[in-house]
């Protein structure tokens, strides 16, 4: 068939070339020039802040964007999107409704993995380790710190739970602008609250040619003079 006699997807008008390419056939070079173990950081967080500023240079959008893998009780995994909102030595900050899904799946098992997909400069970075909640002053300082409409969206989204409809959302939402004005203080949910990931291991990925990709892995180690031991791992 040819591509101007293909079906039109409903509201979307002719379905695009993508659609009809077959992703076993996408294939992409990477770069020559890798991640040596001689020019590792000692430590991981170092690493990340060198990396990290590469993806701010790169002008990746959200370069804070990482996906976030839980486990439930019961050994079932669920990842989603979350953006880091702060990270030093102790760990990796996010914050989140600790109702949601991910808060009662870390509430039964604190063991996570955080992805940060940079492709467009062919890396990433895999951490993982335990979250524990941040303290509740840590949390109100950067509630304080979010737009007010963003306040109140925290109050109003019970999140991961069934809502009626948009119009029951907005409704919600509605209420809230009422009971808090613009300019007035909203008190910080107490269901509402940030994540701190302690690393156990953290991987960084660059993208080389012939898929002979260079991976460095960071697993703690008490022993170690850094506190960290680090693996070359095949690609
Ligand atoms: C780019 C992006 C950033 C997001 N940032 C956050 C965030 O910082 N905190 C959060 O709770 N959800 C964030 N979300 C929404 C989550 O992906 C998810 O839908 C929500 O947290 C509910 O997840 P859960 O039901 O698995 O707990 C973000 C989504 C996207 C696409």
């Amino acid at each position: 068939m040819h591509a101007s006699d293909a079906p039109l997807a409903p509201d979307h008008g002719p379905l695009a070339p993508l659609a009809q390419v077959d992703p076993a056939d996408m294939r992409r070079q990477y770069r020559a020039a890798g991640l040596l173990e001689a020019e590792l950081a000692a430590d991981p967080i170092q690493q990340f802040t060198r990396w990290f500023v590469d993806a701010q240079h790169a002008a990746l959008d959200e370069p804070n964007a990482m996906i976030v893998s839980t486990v439930d009780g019961s050994g079932r995994p669920s990842m989603r999107t979350v953006l880091l909102k702060g990270y030093d030595e102790r760990g990796f900050v996010f914050y989140t409704n600790y109702d949601s899904r991910k808060g009662r799946d870390l509430a039964d098992n604190p063991h996570i993995a955080l992805l940060f997909p940079w492709h467009p400069i062919a890396r990433q970075v895999i951490v993982t380790g335990t979250a524990t909640r941040v303290g509740r002053d840590e949390t109100a300082a950067y509630f304080r710190s979010r737009p007010h409409g963003s306040q109140l969206g925290a109050w109003a989204s019970e999140q991961s739970r069934p809502v009626a409809s948009r119009e029951e959302l907005e409704r919600r939402y509605a209420d809230l602008a009422t009971r808090y004005p613009e300019g007035e203080g909203v008190p910080v949910p107490p269901f509402w609250g940030g994540f701190r990931v302690a690393p156990e291991s953290v991987e960084f990925w660059q993208g080389r040619e012939n898929r002979l990709h260079d991976r460095l892995r960071f697993d703690a180690d008490p022993t170690a003079p850094t506190g960290w031991r680090v693996e070359r791992l095949c690609p």
